[in-house]
């Protein structure tokens, strides 16, 4: 099968580079912003005919979640305008779409894990994007897998696992958010599930949302206690609350994703958070 990949420079897309590297079971088409613009629904049309796209994995988002309360439009573009252009490509072209959404699409008010069929209920311009994304895919009746995921960090880009092992390295101490919670994710274990996901339906019509995070839930807080203490870092974690931190978009205070669909459907194994973060800390002390 021909497989294109989009935003393939982001945390996943890369991610899922490493994987193809090794994947010789299908045909890899990686592309980026300076080669598929996906807001442009003429180079996407190309895209797909040139290479008769057979799985579309969209890794391109807008996902500067506090720059996009002042950027409304240009996250609107890249988040609900591209996925729809999208869609549309794998409508006509029988193809399959991945798509990746986010734990933003929820209020954060729960108490237990988000069902997948639970009412979303955005508080952000990104996750509204995002959401918006989601429901377009849905109504253009294209084969689509969207899977929301929450907390993405890996060895590359910028995220919350290397700014605190570089803090770790520069203050002596540091405040993190304790009342927010929420599932890490390994971008290289999200990468290996898509593969999982378009290995399991193939050609298949399929219509899902999934969620997939890594196993366990915790606080930001918890997080940075863990990063510094894997890492090494002797750099103290004081806990303290959203209202001490604020920030110019709203972040959901419970945010844990329940993945037992994914885990029913494909019979996948999830590792735990703890487990995924030592072998990424590992890759970034290895590639220091
Ligand atoms: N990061 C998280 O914590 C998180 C949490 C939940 C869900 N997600 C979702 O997971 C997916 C992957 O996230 P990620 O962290 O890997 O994202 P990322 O690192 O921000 O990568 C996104 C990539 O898309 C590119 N891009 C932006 N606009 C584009 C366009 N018009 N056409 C083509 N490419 C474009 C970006 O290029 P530039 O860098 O040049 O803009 C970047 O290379 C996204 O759908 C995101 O919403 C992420």
């Amino acid at each position: 099968m021909n497989l294109l990949v989009t935003g393939c420079y982001g945390q996943l897309g890369r991610e899922l580079q490493r994987l193809a590297s090794n994947n010789f079971e299908h045909q890899w088409f990686f592309t980026d912003v300076d080669s598929l613009d996906i807001t442009d629904p003429d180079a996407v049309e190309r895209c797909f005919s040139e290479h008769r796209i057979g799985v579309c994995i969209n890794c391109a988002a807008y996902t500067a979640v506090d720059k996009a309360e002042d950027e409304p439009d240009i996250a609107a573009r890249v988040n609900t305008l591209a996925p729809q252009i999208l869609a549309e490509a794998c409508l006509r072209h029988d193809a399959l779409l991945v798509h990746l959404s986010t734990d933003y699409v929820f209020d954060g008010n729960g108490l237990s894990p988000y069902q997948v069929d639970d009412p979303v209920n955005p508080q952000s311009v990104y996750g509204s994007t995002k959401a918006e994304g989601e429901s377009l895919i849905r109504e253009s009746g294209c084969k689509h897998v969207i899977v929301r995921t929450a907390w993405l960090y890996s060895s590359t880009g910028k995220n919350f696992v290397k700014t605190m092992l570089n803090l770790g390295d520069t203050r002596p101490e540091i405040n993190v958010v304790n009342d927010q919670r929420g599932c890490p994710t390994w971008a290289h274990d999200l990468a290996q599930a898509i593969v999982t996901l378009i290995d399991h339906y193939g050609t298949e019509p399929v219509y899902e949302t999934f969620h997939f995070t890594n196993e366990g839930n915790i606080t930001w807080y918890d997080f940075a206690c863990a990063i510094m203490e894997i890492g090494g870092k002797h750099c103290k974690v004081n806990p303290i609350t959203t209202d001490q931190f604020p920030s110019k978009a709203h972040r959901p205070a419970y945010s844990v994703l329940d993945l037992n669909k994914i885990k029913t459907y494909t019979g996948m194994e999830i590792p735990f958070w703890r487990d995924s973060l030592v072998k990424c800390i590992e890759e970034i002390i290895k590639n220091i």
